[in-house]
C-alpha cells in the first residue's frame, strides 16, 4: 500500500518547527512510519543547495536562479527521498514544498506563475501532496516571533511586504486547492493549535 506525502507550510514564525514535531508524534503513536524531511534540503546535495540560497552573501540574487535552484534542491529530493519513501507505504511529513515556491518565489518575489507552474510539471510530473497543513498567523506575529533567533538568514531579512505577498498567496492557494488544504489558526495558543491539527489527523487517519 502506498504512503502519503503531509506537507506542512506558512511564513516564518508560525510554529512550524514545534507542530510539525507534534504531528509526527501523532502519526507515529498511531502506528505510521514517519520520514521527517524539509525543503529546500532533505538530501545531502539538497542541504547544500539550501545553504547557497540562504546565505545571505547572495543577497540580491536573480529570482529565476532562486527558482531554479528550489527546483534543482527538490528534484533531488523526491528522487532520493520522497517518491521511494511514498511507494514503500511510509507517510512523508514534510517542511515545506513546491506551494512554498508559489508562495514566496511567485508572491514574495512576483515571478509569473506560470514559469512556476512549468518547472512544478517538468519536476514533479503528477506527483502532489496528499494533504497541506497551512499555518495561518498575521506578519507582525510571524515577524515578532521569528525576530527572537540568530542571524536573519537571506529571506528573514527581507521585509514586511515581502511576507505580506508570501501570505495572501497561502492564503489563497487554499481557497483555490481546498480539497487538499487545511488552514490552522496559528495565532492562538499552542494546546489550541494542537488541537486543531488533532482533529485534522482524526479524519486523515480514518481514510
Ligand atoms: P525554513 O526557514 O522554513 O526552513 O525555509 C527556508 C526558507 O526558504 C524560507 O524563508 C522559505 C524559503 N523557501 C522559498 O522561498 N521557496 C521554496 O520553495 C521553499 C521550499 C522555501
Amino acid at each position: 500500500m502506498k504512503g502519503k506525502f503531509i506537507t506542512v507550510e506558512g511564513i516564518e514564525g508560525v510554529g512550524k518547527t514545534t507542530n510539525i514535531g507534534f504531528i509526527h508524534k501523532l502519526l507515529s503513536d498511531a502506528g505510521k512510519d514517519v520520514v521527517l524531511t524539509r525543503e529546500p534540503g532533505g538530501t545531502p546535495l539538497g542541504e547544500a543547495i539550501r545553504g547557497l540560497l540562504l546565505d545571505p552573501q547572495y543577497k540580491g540574487m536573480d529570482p529565476d536562479c532562486e527558482l531554479q535552484l528550489m527546483f534543482a534542491a527538490r528534484a533531488e529530493h523526491l528522487a532520493r527521498v520522497i517518491r521511494p519513501a511514498v511507494e514503500a507505504g511510509q507517510w512523508v511529513l514534510c517542511d515545506r514544498f513546491t506551494d512554498a515556491t508559489y508562495a514566496y518565489q511567485g508572491g514574495g518575489r512576483g515571478l509569473d506563475t506560470d514559469k512556476i507552474t512549468a518547472l512544478e510539471q517538468l519536476v514533479q510530473e503528477d506527483f502532489r501532496p496528499d494533504l497541506t497543513l497551512l499555518l495561518d498567523v498575521p506578519v507582525e506575529i510571524g515577524l515578532e516571533r521569528a525576530s527572537n533567533r540568530s542571524t536573519p538568514d537571506r529571506f528573514e531579512q527581507e521585509q514586511v511586504e515581502f511576507f505580506e505577498r508570501v501570505r495572501q498567496a497561502y492564503l489563497e492557494m487554499a481557497r483555490t486547492h481546498d480539497g487538499r488544504y487545511r488552514v490552522i489558526d496559528a495565532s492562538q495558543p499552542l494546546e489550541a493549535v494542537q488541537r486543531q491539527l488533532a482533529s485534522v489527523f482524526r479524519s486523515q487517519l480514518k481514510a
